[in-house]
């Protein structure tokens, strides 16, 4: 019998959505002044390079921007909302409790029947999401998938906490990924590590009709840093030897956006030119398990990220979870 050929995994088309309100470091520090709390543009570009981010409208939800992600992915791909039979999304601000953002996704695109669920792993919950639905399709449990990070983190900030509130924005970012003769997907590696729990957690639940515990977001944003920053170094040297390839073979490097002193250290220690990362943070602040997503399709919308470019994704983020997915573009 002749052995059966490895399915390989790509992406077919990528998406993103933004809402449109668009508020500068400016605006917000003058919002927080209101309040009687002291922040600047100067102090937030210098410390993390956000100078503006979107907060979505009351009433809108993850699903919404999740959808509106997706249907560009699908249009990017020359395919339509049946063509689709897995979707996975990733987020930590979902419509509700239950049923998964994933489902309302679903039934919003007029589908029904295939495998929909979200995956948990914060602002890692996009390559998170890709792996898992790579290892999804190289199985023959699907063919095309939709991977969807959609946020609405502004609902959990505390905007009376500045080392937090400054840091945030909403949006969502999609990849159609489908079963394919050449790869594609080339290697991921995902990780968690729980001891570290603590230092970035929105901690509240619902019991008994009742939210117990704060609701709201906190971050011990040093003891992140250092994680982040070893971490995604680990792991990118992880993923590359899993796939044979070097550092040098990155034509893109498109990690989470949450900072770019991370992000460039994660540039410098790949030895990869500043012009080899993809920086969207700037415009859109930290946008959680969509913000990979958003940045690969504005670098491929702008004209950046080309066919047969090779691409490291990195994500970093609450649990403590991190992970990368190699791939040719
Ligand atoms: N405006 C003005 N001053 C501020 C603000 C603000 N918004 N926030 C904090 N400060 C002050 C602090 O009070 C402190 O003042 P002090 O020296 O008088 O005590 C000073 O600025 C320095 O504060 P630090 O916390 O030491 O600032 P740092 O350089 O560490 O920057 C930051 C803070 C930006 C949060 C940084 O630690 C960081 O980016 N951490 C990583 C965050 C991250 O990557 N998250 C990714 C995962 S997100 C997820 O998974 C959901």
């Amino acid at each position: 019998m002749t052995p059966t050929p490895p399915r390989h995994v790509r992406i077919a088309g990528t998406g993103s959505a933004l809402p449109p309100e668009r508020v500068t470091n400016h605006e917000l520090a003058a919002r927080l002044a209101a309040q009687g709390i002291e922040t600047s543009h100067e102090w937030i570009v210098e410390r993390t390079g956000i100078h503006a981010r979107h907060f979505a409208a009351p009433g809108v939800t993850s699903s919404d921007l999740g959808t509106e992600a997706a249907l560009a992915a699908l249009d990017a791909a020359g395919l339509k909302p049946e063509d689709i039979d897995l979707i996975i999304v990733a987020t930590s601000t979902p419509d509700m409790v239950f049923p998964s953002t994933a489902s309302i996704i679903q039934n919003k695109l007029g589908l029904a029947g295939c495998p929909a669920f979200d995956v948990q792993a914060v602002c890692s919950g996009f390559v998170y999401a890709m792996g898992v639905a790579t290892a999804m399709l190289r199985d023959g449990a699907a063919r095309r998938a939709l991977v969807i990070g959609a946020e609405v983190f502004s609902r959990i900030l505390d905007f009376s906490d500045r080392t937090t509130c400054v840091l945030f924005g909403d949006g969502a970012g999609a990849v159609v990924l489908e079963t394919a003769e050449v790869p594609g997907i080339l290697a991921y590696r995902l990780h968690a590590d729980g001891n570290y729990r603590d230092i970035l957690c929105t901690p509240g639940t619902v019991a008994g009709g009742q939210v117990l515990g704060s609701p709201m977001l906190r971050m011990d944003g040093q003891a992140v840093f250092k994680l982040a920053v070893k971490v995604l170094g680990d792991v990118a040297d992880e993923v590359l030897e899993a796939a044979g390839k070097e550092a040098a073979d990155i034509d893109w490097l498109i990690p989470h956006q949450a900072n770019v002193r991370i992000m460039r250290g994660t540039a410098r220690k790949l030895k990869l030119a500043p012009e080899r990362l993809v920086e969207t943070v700037h415009e859109h602040g930290n946008t959680s398990a969509a913000s990979i997503g958003l940045a690969l399709d504005v670098a491929v919308r702008g004209g950046q990220v080309q066919r047969g470019d090779t691409l490291l994704l990195e994500g970093v983020g609450g649990g403590f979870t991190w992970g990368a997915v190699l791939l040719d573009y």
